[in-house]
């Protein structure tokens, strides 16, 4: 039977901080340049949906899927291009959306995919980050909350598919589900 996950970080707190980070990049990007946002499947839909309503540039949206192999085990740190952004990128302004930066392998390998298309630049915001969970160099322009080693769920972060809906972040043992 499912156990409701134990709040992390609540939705309000999740809200005002979405805020903070839509006002620092409408401050950041305000040059008249188009601002293209892309999420990253599956995960990134909520928070790009709240953190792109609250810019007040120019913004449009993009989504982009990748696959990643040995997850959770000794992880080889292998990503796969499943989908690719629909527009053409080159010359643009680029702002990665994540939901989660674990290992960082995916991160990595989305900058330099995404460099590949010439854009003016590339800079990443994610949500959550596992801190001590790094395996390779990668920064988070727009980072939302650090976390320890946890098991979370909600805003987009699911378990086995389960809770992505929810509107906080919450903790599970893998058991609960
Ligand atoms: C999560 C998250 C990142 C990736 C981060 O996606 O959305 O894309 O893992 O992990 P890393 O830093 O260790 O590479 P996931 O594979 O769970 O897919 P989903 O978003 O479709 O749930």
């Amino acid at each position: 039977m499912n156990k409701e996950p134990k709040v992390l970080i609540s939705e309000e707190a999740i809200q005002s901080r979405v805020l903070e980070l839509a006002e620092q990049i409408s401050t950041d990007y305000d040059s008249g340049d188009d601002l293209v946002m892309v999420g990253v499947l599956k995960g990134s839909f909520m928070f790009l949906a709240d953190l792109s309503r609250r810019l007040s540039i120019p913004r449009t949206i993009e989504f982009i899927a990748v696959s990643s192999y040995g997850k959770g085990s000794i992880s080889s740190g292998a990503v796969r291009l499943v989908m690719d952004v629909r527009g053409n990128i080159e010359g643009k302004h680029v702002l990665i959306v994540e939901d989660i930066v674990d290992t960082g392998h995916t991160l990595k390998y989305l900058i330099g995919m995404l460099k590949s298309h010439r854009p003016a630049s590339v800079k990443t915001a994610s949500l959550i980050r596992k801190a001590d969970s790094a395996e390779v160099d990668v920064d988070v322009d727009y980072l939302g909350f650090d976390i320890g080693d946890e098991w979370v769920v909600g805003y987009g972060l699911d378990y086995a598919e389960q809770n992505r809906t929810l509107p906080y972040i919450g903790v599970i043992q893998p058991t609960d589900v």
